[in-house]
């Protein structure tokens, strides 16, 4: 399972101040992972609650084990699909979500329902990543496995809120309003060597699939470039890349 948080503790130190949770509210964390975003939330809604949905079972347990280790008693979490899930309408006062939105397969429809999850002056305020071209970690741990044999990749879906007008005709038409975009750029964390941060990278999916699908021979010169690639970005303190996200603020009304 990909830990995040190390991978992400610049973006989140960022993240934590724009959520801008009171202590009354009532926060719903969309694609929540293991929950270091859903436990924020909720120290900060000492008197309000904070509800974490994910599909990935595996992601859920290891949330729930770490937010009961932690004492937080305000937080429950959901295994679920946010796009099927139904949500209890006008509930939330904050949406948030790390890195959790860009995977929907009807984009409008889920944030519409998650729009209609919101009170009246409910906000929504999620991290998505820019463009692939502007996310160094992306475009050359791609070109290090690129081959002749390999077919270029179709823009996953980690990207699919990275351009502006797009999110926004997105949002627009679920319902939001005044969607602001601010950028964040800082370095993503791999690991504090070249092995560990080959095995971190080994299970992004992009990754995996683009190794799978190659031949003994050139499987062993990708992996070769990945390494090489690693190293060079090798810094006293890890393995770090460069990245560039957003925080993307919208209102309910
Ligand atoms: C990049 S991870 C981020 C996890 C977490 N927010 C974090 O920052 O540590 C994306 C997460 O979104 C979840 N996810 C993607 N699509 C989802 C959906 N439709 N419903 C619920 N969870 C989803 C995945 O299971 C994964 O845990």
């Amino acid at each position: 399972m990909i830990d995040y948080d190390l991978e992400l503790r610049h973006h989140n130190d960022v993240l934590r101040i724009a959520y801008a949770i009171r202590a009354s509210d009532r926060v719903v964390d969309v694609g929540c992972g293991t929950g270091q975003t859903t436990r924020d939330a909720a120290r900060l809604a000492t008197a309000g609650t904070v509800l974490g949905i994910d599909r990935s079972a595996e992601m859920i347990e290891r949330a729930r084990a770490l937010t009961s280790a932690a004492h937080i008693g305000n937080v429950e979490y959901v295994c679920a699909n946010a796009e099927e899930q139904e949500l209890p309408r006008e509930r939330f006062d904050v949406a948030i979500s790390r890195f959790g939105t860009m995977f929907f397969s009807r984009p409008v429809a889920a944030f519409a329902q998650l729009r209609s999850a919101l009170r009246a002056q409910g906000r929504l305020v999620m991290m998505v990543w820019q463009s692939r071209d502007r996310n160094e970690w992306a475009t050359s741990i791609e070109r290090a496995l690129a081959s002749d044999e390999a077919s270029a990749s179709a823009e996953p879906q980690a990207f699919s809120l990275g351009a502006t007008d797009v999110a926004e005709r997105i949002l627009d038409s679920a319902g939001f309003l005044a969607p602001r975009f601010e950028e964040v750029r800082a370095p993503v964390f791999y690991g504090r060597d070249v092995d560990a941060a080959f095995e971190f990278v080994s299970e992004f999916s992009t990754v995996r699939e683009r190794i799978a699908g190659l031949d003994s021979g050139p499987r062993a010169h990708a992996v070769d470039r990945l390494r090489d690639l690693l190293a060079r970005h090798q810094a006293a303190d890890g393995v770090w890349f460069d990245s560039r996200a957003w925080i993307v603020t919208a209102h309910r009304e």
